[in-house]
């Protein structure tokens, strides 16, 4: 084992989100916009992705660094062939300290009902689901390609059927699009084992053209909820560096977050990397440039071993100064800068 790395704010790396596919079968009007994710449109071609066994050798020194946890996304994760085949593949890599991995997946849900199971019997620990309404009409509106609910319902069944809860329920919050769905969510989750969370809409790409009043604070989802005769009492992280602020019920009868990445910040102890389809790199969700892995592991001019790429993979953590979301409240105007996708890169 080569030991926990730390970047240049003293942060531990302890998560690696992996995207599997730069495609999805959605069109979420925050995400992948029709107009630009059109026919048009060039995903990444086959050979450009990569392989099982090239994530599987990343993910495993990645592991070796100290990551105890790994999530697949997308674009849509479940569209990638053979994704149970991945799974079983990082399921089988050794921790250092014997503790399993957390291995999960963020899922739009659509495929969900047909592949919880296989994906339970591969490895895979939980998932998390988005969803953004109950109302199939405000739900079509947002995925833009006439999904209905029911059929994310059924898939978040199922996953919890074969053992993958708990399950977190992932919504975005839209000003005028489905805040008024925000209390229908919470009351539908309650007494249920799902956690439900409230994602504030956030500035991820190019290609969304946010505003910041159509932001819903996280303070005021949480007010909302409690005004609904639903009160809230605050609950201590899971861990530290959790995205979520956790509630709970105060009848205990079930948990909610709420994700304030434009409002409360939590890059102060952000340990998350992200690895896109391609083998490139990210130290952060906003970042414009990524550090390209898939061409030290296709080398032609040289075989690096995995110490080398662990070396080098080092450096690009110890170097790291990221922490976009504190920057962008203190109002720099240094932000206006390319950003990558979050379908390229993932949630
Ligand atoms: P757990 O492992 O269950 O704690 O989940 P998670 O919160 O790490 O992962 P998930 O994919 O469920 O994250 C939910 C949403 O939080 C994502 O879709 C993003 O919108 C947002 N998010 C996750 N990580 C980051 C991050 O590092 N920065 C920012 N700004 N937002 C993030
Ligand atoms: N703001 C906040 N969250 C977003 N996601 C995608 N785009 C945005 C955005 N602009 C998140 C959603 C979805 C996951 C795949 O990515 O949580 O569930
Ligand atoms: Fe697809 Fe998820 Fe983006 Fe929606 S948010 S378009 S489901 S990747
Ligand atoms: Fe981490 Fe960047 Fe998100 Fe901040 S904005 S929490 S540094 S990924």
């Amino acid at each position: 084992p080569v030991g926990v790395l730390k970047d240049s704010l003293a942060r531990p790396l302890h998560d690696l989100r992996i995207s599997v596919t730069d495609r999805c079968n959605f069109r979420c009007v925050y995400c992948m916009p029709k107009e630009v994710f059109d026919k048009g449109h060039q995903f990444l071609p086959q050979t450009a992705l990569l392989s099982f066994e090239e994530i599987t050798r990343i993910a495993r020194i990645f592991v070796a660094h100290g990551v105890n946890k790994i999530r697949l996304t997308g674009g849509e994760p479940l569209l990638r062939k053979n994704i149970e085949k991945l799974i079983a593949m990082l399921s089988a890599i050794p921790t250092h300290d014997g503790r399993p991995l957390d291995l999960t997946l963020t899922t739009n849900g659509s495929l969900l009902a047909r592949k919880a199971q296989s994906l339970k019997d591969a490895g895979l620990t939980r998932v998390s689901v988005s969803l953004d309404s109950l109302d199939d009409a405000t739900f079509k509106r947002m995925n833009d390609v006439d999904f209905p609910v029911s059929d994310v319902l059924k898939g978040i069944d199922a996953a919890h059927r074969a053992g993958l809860g708990p399950i977190k329920v992932n919504m975005v919050v839209k000003a005028g699009l489905n805040d008024q769905e925000i209390v229908p969510m919470a009351q539908y989750f309650k007494d249920t084992p799902h956690i439900l969370r409230f994602i504030e809409y956030m500035d991820v790409g190019s290609s969304n053209g946010w505003k910041l009043d159509e932001v819903i604070s996280s303070s005021e989802v949480v007010r909302r909820i409690i005004d609904a005769g639903m009160p809230l009492q605050p609950i201590d992280p899971n861990y530290t560096g959790e995205t979520a602020a956790r509630w709970q019920h105060a009848d205990g009868n079930g948990e909610i977050g709420v994700i304030s990445s434009v409002t409360q910040t939590f890059c102060h102890d952000c340990s998350r990397v992200r690895l896109s389809t391609e083998g490139k790199l990210y130290t952060c969700l906003f970042a414009s440039h990524g550090h390209d892995l898939r061409a030290l592991l296709r080398d032609p001019q040289a075989e690096h071993s995995d110490l080398a790429i662990a070396s080098v993979i080092g450096q690009i953590w110890n170097n790291r100064s990221d922490r976009y979301s504190e920057l962008r409240s203190q109002n720099t105007t240094a932000l206006n800068r390319p950003k990558i996708e979050m379908s390229y890169i993932g949630g």
